[in-house]
């Protein structure tokens, strides 16, 4: 399918490795001119010449802390008039709840919640402008089903898609459309962390705790950074024009319910 994407110019957040690296490739691959970010410039770098020799589209690479101002304003100067904005970022590590202290809480909210909004805000009057734009915000099945030591990003993140359920409709005239993809258990370096974590507790070997989360996913597997970028190039395509405001579950099943 043609997704209508060639020569557009999209910035994608924290993109070296994982779920936002499955996003700038498919994106790449629909013809888009990326730049891609992340704090390590060995990886960065890596995976910007990875995608530049296979896609030959134009790919910049941001090494810059997405979450402070210098940062954003360092991607907004690569790419001044992006047509696609594609939100992520690492987001808080697991603690408890008890343990996060004002600092604590005040980060997470600057990460998952202040720092996606602030993108918005900038990228949004030329997209207006120009009647086209597609943001996709990486968020979490956290939002909807409570992960245990995860409450800091789940709340920031489930405020942002409330702030941005408003928001949406009041872009949805200029052609612009806002939609969040909700990770489950997806193959990246962050799950395979929780897999060490796991291990380490229950004095379980590696491979043992990962068939055991793998067997409770009615899907019986983790799902891939590739699937999940390309169902984010489907909604920045230009099929995808009239979906905005929606909250896309990638979790092989996971969350179980009828709606
Ligand atoms: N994987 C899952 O199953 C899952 C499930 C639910 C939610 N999520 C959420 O989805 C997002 C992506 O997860 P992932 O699994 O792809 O993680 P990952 O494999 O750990 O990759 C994270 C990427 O973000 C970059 N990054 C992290 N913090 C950054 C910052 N402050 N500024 C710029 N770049 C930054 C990393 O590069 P550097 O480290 O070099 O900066 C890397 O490229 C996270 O917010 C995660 O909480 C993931």
């Amino acid at each position: 399918m043609d997704l209508g994407l060639k020569g557009k110019k999209a910035i994608i957040c924290a993109s070296s490795r994982g779920l936002g690296k499955g996003c700038a490739q498919a994106l790449a691959e629909a013809g888009c001119d990326i730049v891609l970010n992340g704090r390590n410039e060995t990886v960065l770098e890596e995976t910007r010449s990875q995608l530049q020799n296979l896609y030959g589209v134009s790919v910049a690479a941001i090494a810059a802390d997405v979450s402070t101002r210098e940062g954003q304003e360092a991607l907004l100067t690569a790419c001044p008039n992006p047509d696609i904005l594609v939100n992520n970022n690492g987001g808080p590590p697991r603690r408890d709840y008890s343990e996060l202290d004002r600092e604590a809480l005040l980060e997470g909210v600057v990460q998952n919640f202040v720092t996606p909004i602030e993108l918005i805000q900038a990228v949004v009057p030329g997209m207006k402008e120009r009647g086209f734009g597609r943001i996709v915000n990486i968020t979490s099945l956290s939002v909807k089903m409570p992960i245990e030591g995860l409450d800091l990003s789940s709340g920031a993140r489930a405020g942002l898609t409330a702030f941005l359920a408003g928001v949406c409709r009041q872009l949805a005239p200029h052609g612009v459309t806002v939609n969040n993809l909700l990770p489950g258990k997806m193959d990246t370096d962050r799950l395979k962390g929780g897999f060490e974590r796991a291990a380490q507790q229950s004095g379980k070997s590696l491979e043992d705790v990962r068939a055991a989360q793998a067997a409770e996913i009615p899907a019986r597997r983790f799902g891939s950074a590739e699937e999940f970028g390309q169902t984010c190039a489907f909604l920045c395509s230009r099929h995808a024009g009239y979906i905005t405001g929606q909250n896309i579950l990638m979790d092989g099943g996971l969350y179980p319910a009828a709606f």
